[in-house]
């Protein structure tokens, strides 16, 4: 059977990056698979949150993957904190997984920035957690952007080192799924870095919640360089941003780096940017209308919650017990 499980992070807004790199992709696929959604609200604090900020930007989230396409009564969609089997597993994976494998892990490296001492625990285990987010439902398939494809490999790892170890076969190997087409959607002002929630300058990202308005200025400021658009992709060597914008724009229009090469080769940057504006505007809209609608009503996402935990529940239990006893923990 193949099951899927992805999760993404209540910290600050959602934005292009996790729309075309994750949430446009979890939307296609509720119809071949069987999916669960998580808010990962365990992982978000690794590194502080406001609790204010951290119970409004949950819901936000929620809200975003349902105004997005995602419905929450074919497949699952809660808030990780609300099944402790996660972080029940999460230690089992904490005694499998090597030092030396999440020494190696970049997004670790790039969060603790200079001073490691300074990261908390849970920073460098979030892998692990991560882990056991997946193979507790034993999923099979794990759409992600491309900056996830190194913990899908150590998700792996664990899961193989689980069944060498205890000489079982009884985690699957997750596979990622990762889209060609903005798997890795880059900076407005630099791009050679990710569009990030936590940069600093708001001009970097285009956030799910954006206007029409503030998307069209933020394309406008956009960084560019002085050539007209290349009329093919091998034309994008030495040039992230063309590269960039041109793969927004293949994202957003459901086109290929190609037919985007096709349309506008040969192009000022600046008639582009109106047209990218324009699209994005109008795939952004609806979403956002849809949005604001369901946050007037947080008790209704809080039932949504509340359901796709409780059915989380129910499919983790079985397999944390079975678990526990490969692990030989008495279940008295
Ligand atoms: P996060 O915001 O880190 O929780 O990420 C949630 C999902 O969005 C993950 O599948 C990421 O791989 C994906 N994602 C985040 N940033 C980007 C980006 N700049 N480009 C493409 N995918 C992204
Ligand atoms: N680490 C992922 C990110 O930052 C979020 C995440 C947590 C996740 N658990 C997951 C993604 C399980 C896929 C599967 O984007």
């Amino acid at each position: 059977m193949n099951r899927i499980f992805s999760g993404v992070q209540p910290t600050g807004n959602l934005h292009l990056g996790n729309y075309l790199g994750a949430i446009r992709n979890w939307v296609r696929l509720q119809n071949d698979y069987e999916c669960l959604f998580c808010v990962v609200d365990m992982h978000a604090i690794t590194v502080w949150q406001e609790p204010k900020q951290l119970s409004a930007s949950i819901r936000e989230v929620a809200a975003g993957l349902i105004a997005a396409g995602i419905d929450p009564k074919r497949n699952i969609l809660f808030n990780q904190s609300q099944v402790p089997a996660h972080a029940e597993l999460a230690w089992i994976f904490n005694c499998v997984a090597r030092l030396g494998w999440l020494n190696r892990m970049t997004q670790f490296k790039e969060k603790a920035g200079k001073d490691r001492e300074n990261a908390s625990v849970g920073l460098y285990a979030y892998p692990n957690l991560m882990s056991a987010d997946i193979l507790l439902y034993k999923a099979t398939h794990v759409p992600v952007g491309e900056d996830q494809k190194q913990h899908l490999e150590l998700a792996r790892d664990t899961a193989q080192k689980f069944n060498s170890d205890y000489k079982v076969d009884f985690f699957p190997l997750p596979k990622p799924l990762i889209f060609d087409t903005a798997a890795r959607v880059m900076n407005l002002r630099d791009g050679t870095k990710k569009m990030s929630k936590s940069d600093a300058s708001d001009f970097s990202r285009i956030n799910m919640t954006d206007d029409a308005d503030a998307v069209a200025k933020k394309i406008r400021k956009a960084k560019t360089d002085p050539e007209p658009l290349p009329s093919s992709p091998a034309g994008f060597e030495g040039r992230p941003e063309a590269a960039n914008l041109m793969g927004i724009y293949a994202g957003l229009a459901d086109l290929t780096l190609d037919e985007v090469c096709t349309r506008f080769g040969g192009s000022p940057f600046s008639a582009f940017k109106q047209e990218l504006a324009d699209v994005a505007a109008s795939v952004l809209t609806p979403i956002q209308d849809e949005m604001r609608r369901l946050l007037a009503d947080p008790a209704a996402i809080d039932a949504v919650l509340r359901d796709g935990a409780e059915r989380a529940r129910a499919l983790a239990a079985p397999i944390l017990r079975e678990v526990h006893d490969i692990v030989g923990f008495v279940r008295p």
